[in-house]
């Protein structure tokens, strides 16, 4: 990798019928694959649609929320980008491991750029209003690593599986930094 590039992933959790969001949260309650994912993104800079940036309580400094509102006001360590891509840049311009998490529309956007995708599918339908975007060729993709824990869902009190699949994408495009002003450009000649 160029000094300018890093590894961009994405990391999510998807229902059986495609659900990932009910009402700006998640549809089942996992107290366990919530923790897999607060653990996996710990210390890494962030790309969040604004939707998802509103549902969360803490968001870690070195987040980049894209919106196209120009007046939204953040929280502190927070920044408001107008693309995906500027988002992108600016996360991989901090220098840390950069984490894609959502929601469905910067999944959407953000997915050939990333390298690898963190999906837990959890195998049991859930009503939701939100659906994983059918756009992302994942079926494509190399799953490169595996591994299934059952945990209590607790709304329903039901055990389910949860599968967490390591994705990756052998070429994914590549986001490049332009030092001075942080602008993104795709396909970023070294
Ligand atoms: N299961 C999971 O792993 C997971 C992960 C994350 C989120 N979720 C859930 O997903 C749901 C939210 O997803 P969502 O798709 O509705 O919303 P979202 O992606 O979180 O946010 C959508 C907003 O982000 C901005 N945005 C998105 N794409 C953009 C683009 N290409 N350019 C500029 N701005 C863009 C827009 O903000 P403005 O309107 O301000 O312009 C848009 O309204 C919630 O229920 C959340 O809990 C689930």
């Amino acid at each position: 990798m160029g000094k300018h590039e890093s590894l961009i992933t994405a990391i999510g959790a998807v229902a059986s019928n495609g659900m990932l969001g009910l009402a700006g949260w998640l549809p089942w309650d996992i107290p366990e694959e919530l923790a897999y994912f607060e653990k996996t993104v710990a210390g890494a800079a962030l790309v969040i649609g604004r939707l998802t940036y509103e549902s969360m309580d803490v968001v870690p400094e070195d987040s980049f929320i894209v919106s196209r509102q120009t007046d939204l006001v953040l929280r502190p360590g927070c920044r408001r980008v107008d693309t995906v891509e500027q988002g992108l840049a600016a996360a991989v311009a901090t220098g840390k491991p950069v984490f894609v998490i959502g929601g469905a529309s910067v999944y959407a956007a953000a997915w050939p750029y990333c390298q690898r995708f963190l999906l837990t599918r959890i195998e049991m339908p859930f009503a939701g209003d939100t659906l994983f975007p059918a756009s992302i060729p994942l079926d494509t993709w190399k799953v490169v690593g595996e591994v299934c824990h059952t945990y209590r869902e607790r709304k329903t009190g039901q055990d389910v599986v949860c599968r967490f699949l390591q994705y990756e994408q052998p070429e994914p495009r590549r986001i490049g930094v332009d030092c001075n002003s942080t602008a993104a450009c795709s396909d970023f000649a070294e």
